[in-house]
């Protein structure tokens, strides 16, 4: 990442995702809520990878937020796995947007930690597969 801040998988965001002027406050930015659902999806991403079949979140660690979101911003997601246990995946997720100002700005707007679990079909805990740890 250009701004000297940890790179996360591979550099390649798992999501790009356009702020769109139905997500936005009372203030006028972008709704914090709608970051959250970005960010939750963006975790599950490798989460369901690793675990070769469904998740669900069961907490959410650590979740800040840096700076604003603006309407009009390209938001890109980078997870990365941080620890699996034996039923649960930790995942590290950071937030960018490109603004496009003169010249165009690359801002990291939030970062997140979140905890899925490898869930089976009766919605219950399953062991993440070895081949995957
Ligand atoms: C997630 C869920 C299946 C876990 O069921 P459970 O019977 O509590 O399971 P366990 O106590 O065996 O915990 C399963 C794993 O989750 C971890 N875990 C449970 N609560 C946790 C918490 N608050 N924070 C972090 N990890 C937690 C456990 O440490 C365990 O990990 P491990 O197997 O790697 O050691 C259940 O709580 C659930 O269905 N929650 C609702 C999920 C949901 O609806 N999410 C929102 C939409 S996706």
């Amino acid at each position: 990442m250009p701004d000297g801040h940890e790179l996360l998988a591979g550099d390649e965001p798992v999501l790009r995702v356009p702020a769109r002027p139905a997500d936005i406050n009372a203030g006028g930015d972008i709704f914090g809520g709608w970051i959250m659902s970005q960010v939750d999806i963006a975790g599950s991403i490798p989460a369901v990878a690793l675990a070769q079949g469904r998740v669900v979140t069961v907490a959410v660690q650590r979740l800040v937020f840096l700076k604003p979101v603006k309407v009009g911003d390209l938001v890109s997601l980078y997870a990365r796995v941080e620890s699996v246990g034996r039923t649960s995946i930790r995942v590290a997720v950071e937030v960018y947007v490109h603004r496009r100002l003169s010249p165009p700005e690359f801002i990291h707007v939030c970062e997140a930690e979140l905890t899925y679990v490898a869930i089976d079909e009766q919605g219950k805990p399953r062991p993440v597969p070895k081949s995957a740890g």
